[in-house]
């Protein structure tokens, strides 16, 4: 049965109606035309569908919209303005470090799996600032509740990205 959700998606209040069990990565690419998030394996076990729940990644695949009433979402839509928002110089419409460390490093091949992996990487460092390769990578496969896959094998390209980001993020530099 459907009920009143209302959350805050990227920095906009939203409301919809739709049954509490729906998955949340239904409600964003189904009913808010967000597209970011992608359906990989829909059991938590690849990290396609990663979005940021109050400022921690989330599997939207198996977390029900209900769960998250409320709270706010980030996906990779709201990267930029999550970005801009806690830097006073910065441009609307800038990327976030990470979205232009993953273009300056050439991560992705078939990109499907790439928001899910800039998310992961957000979630980082925004626990860890200045992490280590060995930090990268063991924080992108032992994280619960399951590592992120890339079936285009893009790792080595994912953990560069992510330590150019911290650089550039420690600067306060966009860019
Ligand atoms: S689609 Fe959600 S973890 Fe794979
Ligand atoms: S870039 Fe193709 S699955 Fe990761």
């Amino acid at each position: 049965m459907a009920t009143k959700l209302a959350f805050t998606v990227n920095g906009a209040p939203r409301a919809i109606a739709a049954p509490p069990q729906t998955p949340l990565l239904y409600v964003l690419r189904n009913e808010l035309n967000l597209t970011g998030p992608r359906f990989g394996c829909g059991v938590a076990q690849c990290g396609a569908c990663a979005v940021l729940v109050d400022g921690h990644e989330v599997r939207s695949c198996v977390t029900p919209a209900g769960s998250v009433n409320g709270k706010h979402i980030t996906t990779i839509e709201g990267l930029p303005a999550l970005w801009a928002a806690g830097q006073p110089s910065a441009q609307t419409g800038t990327l976030h470090p990470v979205q232009q460390a993953w273009i300056d490093e050439q991560v992705p091949q078939c990109g499907y799996c790439q928001s899910g992996m800039m998310i992961a990487a957000v979630d980082l460092l925004s626990k860890n600032p200045n992490p280590t390769a060995a930090q990268v990578k063991d924080a992108f496969t032992n994280t619960p509740p399951s590592p992120h896959l890339c079936r285009c094998g893009t790792y080595a390209a994912i953990v560069d990205a992510v330590l150019l980001a911290a650089r550039t993020m420690s600067t306060g530099k966009a860019g």
